[in-house]
């Protein structure tokens, strides 16, 4: 397995208590594969993100990439999150480098915006390169932070609840925008999300959780082969019955294990 979590227990701390956020959770990813985590909210889903980046260690068990222990930030890690959190003073394609600034020095300044171009022109934004984040939709905001997060071709993607914020419409432009990424740029993909259709159509596997302390209730295989054009597919009985089954189980989290 590429990514392997293993019994995995996280706390915070503060004065007077201990809070214990994640509790003997443990999963795997095969390279390349699409796994979406589904949970309640403040089972630990976002702590969960950050111990795999290796921002936090967990405080019980351990996590492995390629059969090494995760214990600092990685490199070959990228992120983003429900909020692009975009910096104004920067242009879109100047947004994009900036990874390339910190982990590719080595760089000229002319590979840097010639790489976050050729992302640009994939999610169908090349003539917004010098538009300044306040110039752009939440949609288009959010097109700019995923090629942000794969800009220094990371081998995996994490996405903390990355469409949340958007219309339904505009959210199903993006999962295809991620399906057509995924296939170009080739990386291990772990999505946070709460729209299970969202799950379905993007993911090979659905990773359910519990209540907080967070540890995993199910894990469903999707197998839901749906071509990257067709969002109609996720109406079907076949995503229907899917998504009854995940809805069910999610119910069922909420009973303590
Ligand atoms: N830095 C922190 N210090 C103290 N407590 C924290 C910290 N970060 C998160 N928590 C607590 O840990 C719990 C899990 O938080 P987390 O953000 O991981 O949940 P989540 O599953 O991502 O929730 P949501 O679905 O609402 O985003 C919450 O009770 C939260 O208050
Ligand atoms: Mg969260």
């Amino acid at each position: 397995m590429y990514i392997n979590i293993k019994d995995i227990s996280h706390k915070y701390s503060n004065e007077d208590e201990d809070l214990l956020v994640l509790k003997d959770l443990s999963f795997s990813v095969e390279k390349d594969k699409f796994v979406s985590i589904v949970g309640p909210s403040g089972c630990g889903k976002s702590t969960l993100t950050k111990l795999i980046a290796g921002l936090s260690i967990p405080y019980k068990g351990k996590i492995l990439i390629s059969g090494t222990p995760v214990n600092s930030p990685r490199k070959s890690i990228g992120m983003a999150f429900q909020n692009p959190v975009l910096l104004e003073w920067r242009t879109a394609v100047d947004n994009i480098c900036l990874p390339l600034e910190i982990v590719s020095p080595q760089m000229t300044r002319k590979q840097k915006i010639e790489r976050a171009t050729e992302l640009l022109e994939m999610v169908g934004l090349k003539d917004f390169s010098q538009s300044r984040p306040s110039q752009l939709s939440g949609g288009m905001k959010q097109r700019v932070s995923l090629c942000r997060s794969l800009v220094h071709r990371p081998e995996i993607l994490i996405l903390d609840e990355p469409f949340g914020a958007l219309d339904a419409f505009t959210r199903e432009g993006l999962w295809r925008t991620l399906k057509d990424l995924k296939t170009s740029e080739n990386f291990t993909c772990i999505l946070i999300t709460h729209d299970l259709r969202e799950a379905i159509y993007l993911s090979d596997e659905v990773v359910i959780l519990t209540d907080r302390p967070g540890t995993v209730k199910e894990s469903v295989k999707t197998n839901f082969q749906i071509n990257s054009n067709s969002v109609d597919e996720l109406y079907s009985k076949e995503a229907t019955k899917m998504l009854a089954f995940l809805r069910k189980q999610i119910e069922l989290s909420h009973t303590k294990l």
